[in-house]
């Protein structure tokens, strides 16, 4: 086991798909063999742009049964809703009082607002609230808060967890050495993982295949790939293949040989390859899709597991209110 301690949030936005269970779900997996790690479902973050109740909390119902039955060390997991942790607003306000108003203005995403808004000749801060422009204190408070070392995510949350080193950094300058500094692990990239047309996945072009899609939905989506026009006779390149890209990430290393093959010599139509491709993925995630699906058949299991997970991040987060309220307020 080693002792760095890792943690993630991830947004109640519907359920992921198979480009994002092996970009990002994968690696947390195998770190969660080996760590203790933090993971919560972040439904505050999710209010700067969802207003309806009911979908966040049954988002995170999906996402919480996600974590559980794709096969995270749950032994070495606290699984959490962030909002049910008090701390958690505690401590971004008093982290409020040490951020520069600046670094908000450098934010990614802020910054692409604005510049959208300029383009169209609108008022700067149009469509902006303040859960959008604080959205990086509130994540510098969920990694803070429980003395987290490494941070995995994606690409585009990088600078966030800049942020919280940074205003870790602030904090410590002014009331002296308090929190530690947060790594980020950016997922590497495993190499592009096609949608059904060819580019990467992603739900912006509605190309994705659904992580737990029900079997006959599993298949008359993998039959929809889009492949070019080669006859079965005819050798085609399996680097090329969105059926071949797919099926080695679920596919042992040998039997990926021998699909490869298969599409070298030619006699393979991709008619076959289809069938062989959803029948590797099919069988690869039945287990974990039975597990999903008893879970959100009992929403009430979920529940207890997250007011049990709930339960111990809120001891650890109440010690570091406890510092920074002495640090701060001299209390
Ligand atoms: N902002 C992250 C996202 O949109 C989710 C998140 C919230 C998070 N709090 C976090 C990730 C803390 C890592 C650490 O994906």
């Amino acid at each position: 086991m080693d002792d760095k301690i890792v943690l993630t949030g991830i947004k109640p936005t519907g359920m992921p798909h198979i480009g994002n269970y092996i970009g990002a779900l994968k690696p947390l997996i195998d770190l969660s063999q080996n760590h203790k790690t933090f993971m919560f479902i972040a439904d505050l973050h999710a209010l700067n742009a969802m207003h309806d109740a009911k979908e966040i909390k049954q988002h995170t119902y999906e996402e919480a049964a996600l974590v559980i039955a794709a096969g995270m060390n749950m032994e070495n997991t606290i699984l959490f809703r962030q909002s049910d942790i008090n701390e958690i607003y505690q401590l971004t306000e008093f982290l409020m009082n040490v951020t520069p108003k600046g670094l908000m203005n450098r934010a990614h995403s802020y910054k692409a607002l604005v510049e959208k808004n300029t383009e169209s000749n609108i008022d700067v801060d149009s469509g902006v609230n303040m859960g959008l422009y604080t959205y990086p204190i509130l994540m510098a408070a969920d990694i803070l808060l429980y003395n987290s070392d490494i941070v995995p995510v994606g690409k585009d949350q990088k600078q966030h967890v800049e942020f919280a080193r940074d205003i870790a950094g602030y904090f410590n300058n002014i009331y002296g050495e308090t929190f530690k500094l947060p790594e980020p692990i950016i997922g590497e990239e495993i190499g592009l993982i096609p949608g059904l047309d060819g580019r990467k996945m992603s739900k912006s072009y509605d190309n994705t295949i659904p992580l737990f899609a029900p079997s006959n939905e599993l298949k008359k989506k993998i039959m929809r790939i889009i492949t070019d026009s080669k006859t079965p006779e005819e050798p085609k390149n399996p680097d090329e293949s969105t059926i071949f890209l797919l099926y080695k990430q679920f596919a042992s290393e040998s039997e990926t040989e021998e699909f490869r093959q298969m599409f070298l010599k030619g006699g393979m139509g991709y008619g076959t390859a289809k069938t062989m491709l959803f029948e590797k993925i099919d069988s690869a995630l039945s287990k974990q899709r039975a597990e999903y699906d008893r879970l959100m058949a009992n929403p009430n299991e979920i529940e207890e597991i997250l007011q049990r997970g709930a339960e111990q991040a809120r001891r650890i987060a109440n010690r570091t209110i406890a510092k920074v309220k002495k640090k701060m307020l001299g209390l």
